[in-house]
């Protein structure tokens, strides 16, 4: 399989030394990459990394490189452009920026140009789990509540520091409004949403919490099928505070499962 990667900031980097460097799945590499950066900066950024990869920063060109899929890892904005325009012309994409799927447009989009192209998008579990249990207990519309309470440092909301000794609930409302609010940040309760009750009935809470080093997401789900809780405690990628790693092996999980007679957990 030639993957294709969008981005190739801190989970870009992480999948090409995973993929090209360790294999971590058979006959799964990156040979191309689109980054708005240009090739001679990320090339510098890749030093030490076995990759033969091609670089482009036209999405025409990229596209039509003999990939076999695609893993969006740039940003909202960018999902929401390229995305739909892979998609339609029967490349898979694996998407990172989830976040982009909460506007109802660019859902649609999607979803029409999945139709179009007869293929699929991903949307891997990025720094969460639970999503398998959250899609089983919603079956006939029997999910009565899902919450999700994220915490990070002021590192992982790209604060430089701050003065706040104690924990800071920066914001409370629907998944809907905290990926507007926070766009970097909250892709995961995006997903969840997906998963489960939609992004307007979905409950997030946003806590900048000094006392933690890493970013933790607390979600608990109640339904016909009784209660869950599940609570994540990430270590967040070295290139990138506000991006956890976990998020990165998500995509290197969804790739192994493509290649994989039997799939688990789906
Ligand atoms: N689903 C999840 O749980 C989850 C978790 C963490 C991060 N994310 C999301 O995944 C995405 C990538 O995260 P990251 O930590 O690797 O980000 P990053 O900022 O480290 O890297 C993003 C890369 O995209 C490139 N880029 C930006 N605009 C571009 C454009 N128009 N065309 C081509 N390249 C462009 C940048 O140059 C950069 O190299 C972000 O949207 C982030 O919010 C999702």
């Amino acid at each position: 399989m030639r993957v294709g990667v969008i981005g190739l900031g801190a989970i870009g980097r992480f999948l090409v030394r995973i993929l090209n460097n360790e294999q971590a799945v058979p006959d799964c590499t990156i040979t191309a990459a689109l980054d708005e950066r240009g090739m001679d900066v990320l090339k510098g950024k890749l030093l030490g990394v076995n990759a033969t990869i091609r670089g482009f920063d036209r999405l025409e060109e990229f596209a039509t490189s003999g990939i076999d899929i695609v893993v969006e890892a740039a940003s909202k904005a960018v999902a929401a452009n390229y995305v739909p325009r892979l998609l339609s012309r029967g490349i898979p994409v694996i998407i990172c920026s989830a976040g982009c799927l909460a506007d109802p447009a660019v859902l649609s989009k999607v979803e029409e140009a999945c139709r179009a192209g007869r293929t699929h998008c991903y949307v891997p579990s990025g720094a969460i789990g639970g999503l398998d249990l959250v899609q089983a207990a919603g079956v006939l519309g029997k999910l009565t509540k899902l919450t999700i309470t994220t915490r990070k440092p002021s590192l992982g909301f790209g604060l430089n520091g701050g003065t706040a000794a104690e924990p800071q609930t920066l914001f409370e409302g629907s998944a809907y409004e905290a990926i507007e609010k926070f766009p970097n940040n909250v892709n995961s309760s995006i997903a969840l949403s997906l998963a489960g009750l939609g992004s307007k009935r979905t409950q997030v809470r946003v806590v900048l919490d000094p006392t933690t080093k890493g970013n933790t997401h607390h979600i608990h789900i109640e339904g016909a099928f009784g209660r869950a809780e599940v609570v994540v405690e990430n270590q967040p990628l070295p290139d990138n505070p506000k991006t956890s790693c976990l998020a990165a092996l998500s995509v290197v999980a969804t790739l192994r499962a493509l290649n994989q007679p039997i799939r688990v957990g789906v």
